[in-house]
Formats: C-alpha cells, structure tokens, sequence
C-alpha cells in the first residue's frame, strides 16, 4: 500500500516537531508548514519543510495540488494563555481565523481528515475531580475560547461537509525526544517545566509562581502532565481511528494525577540536582486552580496507554533537550 502523507501544520513547533518526527517513524510522509512565528526549522528533523503561514491561501491552494494530502494534523496556533487575555485579537486571529483558513483549503481539496490540538484550557474552571469529554466548556481565557471555537466549526464541518476530524484536548505537554535527536529551541518559554529548566541552564534569575493562594494543598496551582512522545502516539492512533471509518470525536489527554508547582519545582531538583530559585508573584489571568484529565475514553476507544507517565521521567526528557 502506498504511504499515505500528512500536513502538519505547526509541525516545528514543541508538540508538532515530536508528532512530526513519529509520523515518519511510523512509516508516514509529512509535510510540515510552519511561518517559524515560535517554532525552529531545527526541530523538523524528518519530511520535507515549507516555511510559510496557514493565512497564506496561495501557499495552501499549492500545497493542496503538489501534493496528495490524506489528513491534516493542525498544531499552529498561539499558545500563552495570559497574553491571550491581555492581546485577544491576536489570539482570535491565528487560532480561529488563520485555522479557518486552512479547513477552507482543506475544504477545496476534498481533504476531510483532520486532527486538532485543542486544550484543558476550554473546560474553564473544573466542576468535577478529574475532567471527561463531556464535562461543560466554560473557557476562561481567549485562548481557551479560541480552541473552544474551533472545536465548534468542527462540529459544524462535520455536518455540513462530512469532514472527519478528532480533537485532542491535551492536559500539560511536557518531556522532550527521548532519543536526543529533536532538543528544546523556544526562545520564549509558556510552560512550567521548560521556564524552571531554562532558569536553572541561565544561572541566576529566579522563576516567579504565578500565585500561591489557590484553594490547593500547597497554594499553587495543580495541572496534569503528558509527554509529547504520548500525545504524538495519541495523534496516530486517532488519525487511523478516522481513517477506518470512526465519527468525528474528541478525546482529554492526560494522566490523571496532578503536580502543583511547588511539586514540580521540587521534581525538577530532584532530577537536576540543582535547586531552582523561585519567587511568588500575582496570579496569572485565565488559570484554573486545578485540572486533571480523565483519559479514559482514550485508553478504551484508542487503546491508548501513556508510555512516560513519570513527572520525573519527563522533566529528565525535557532537561537531556536543553541545548
Ligand atoms: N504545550 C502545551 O502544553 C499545550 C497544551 C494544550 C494544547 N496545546 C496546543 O498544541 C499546539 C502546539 O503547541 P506547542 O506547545 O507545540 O506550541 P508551539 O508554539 O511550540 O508550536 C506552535 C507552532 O505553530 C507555528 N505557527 C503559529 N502560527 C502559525 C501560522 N499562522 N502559520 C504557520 N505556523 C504557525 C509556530 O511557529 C510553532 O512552530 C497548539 O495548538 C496548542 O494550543 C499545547
């Protein structure tokens, strides 16, 4: 059977360079566009790379017709959940414009696989211990918004134009290529581990904690943590889902168990040897005390079984990536 090729867009991205490189180890072709906006051209390490912007219809209509694409899998997107709430246009615009954009072209096309990164961030704050699909969507930030909306267009794609596709609401990405191969190039990080490892590569500069009097044990806030190389492993398995016929679904990726802050601070000592020096500062606008997934509805549907559960083993990962 002829291997069947898969746009990722925002493949040079953390989340997208990993999935990228496992496409192509499980034997798929991928092309990967990306305009580089967060992402480094290092990091595609496998299939061939176009740099540009989904906005861009005349790239996409080229894409489309020098290429026969059998799925989509759509990682661009910005990602920092203050400054969402502080810039919302911007927000609005890539997230839910610039993607509308890019299932337009998709539409033209006739490509109808689609896979989305969507987020913890559209269930707003929790109402139960740990969050199932189902559980209501109230985002707290524009950038949980923007997600939620997409999600919605999905829906309404899916009815009107029969295109497939499989949201993957991940929980806290986290780890890093446990080959070495693929190493951490943000020049700004947005999420804990990597801000606490970077601070710790830098020398002096102290983190600050975005808050220490949440309603949690310790004061700082809780979140569930997936390594990149189990979501990437989720993203297959759901793609091949849709390909043999599944409906369009959606899919809460995590672990299940939570790590606060300080929990995190004291993981990364742990695995460095280095204690990290840390601050308190305000909260941050738009973060949920707590949120912990509950992937069930993967394990069963997918057969999906997390490969690096350990906060240890992924902030391991994460510092072995550290340049
Ligand atoms: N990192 C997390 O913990 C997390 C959690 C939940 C959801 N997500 C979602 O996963 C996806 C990937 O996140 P990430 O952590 O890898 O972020 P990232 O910033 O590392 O990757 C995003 C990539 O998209 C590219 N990009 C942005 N806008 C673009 C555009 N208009 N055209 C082309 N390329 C564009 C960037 O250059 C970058 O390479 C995002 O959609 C994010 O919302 C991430």
């Amino acid at each position: 059977m002829a291997k069947k090729t898969v746009l990722v867009v925002g493949g040079a991205g953390f989340v997208g360079s990993h999935v990228n490189k496992m496409l192509n180890q499980a034997d798929y072709n991928t092309i990967v566009l990306d305009n580089l906006s967060t992402g480094s051209r290092q990091a595609v390490t496998r299939g061939k790379f176009i740099e540009g912007d989904m906005a861009n219809t005349e790239l996409l209509n080229e894409i489309f017709t020098t290429h026969s694409i059998d799925a989509v899998m759509h990682f661009a997107a910005f990602i920092d959940v203050g400054e969402s709430v502080t810039n919302p246009l911007k927000y609005y615009q890539n997230n839910v414009v610039n993607t509308l954009n890019l299932l337009e072209a998709m539409l033209r096309y006739d490509v109808k696989t689609f896979i989305f990164s969507s987020s913890a961030a559209i269930f707003g704050i929790p109402q139960e211990k740990t969050i199932r699909e189902n559980h209501p969507s109230h985002p707290i930030s524009p950038y949980g918004a923007s997600k939620l909306m997409v999600e919605r267009i999905l829906r309404d794609f899916d009815k009107a134009y029969n295109m497939k596709s499989s949201c993957l609401r991940y929980f806290n990405a986290a780890g890093g290529d446990p080959e070495g191969e693929i190493k951490s190039y943000k020049q700004k990080e947005t999420n804990l581990i990597p801000i606490v490892l970077r601070s710790l590569r830098n020398g002096t500069t102290p983190i600050t904690i975005n808050g220490s009097d949440y309603p949690t044990p310790d004061g700082t806030c809780i979140r569930d943590y997936i390594h990149i190389c189990d979501l990437g492993g989720a993203h297959i398995l759901a793609m091949e889902q849709l390909f043999n016929g599944h409906p369009s679904t959606q899919y809460n990726l995590g672990n299940g168990e939570g790590f606060s802050v300080q929990e995190v601070i004291q993981a990364v000592r742990k695995v460095t040897g280095i204690p990290p020096k840390t601050t308190v500062g305000p909260r941050r606008p738009g973060d949920a005390p707590t949120l912990l997934a509950n992937s069930e509805k993967a394990h069963k549907e997918l057969h999906w079984t997390p490969k690096y559960p350990k906060l240890e083993t992924m902030i391991q990962h994460a510092w072995h990536a550290f340049p």
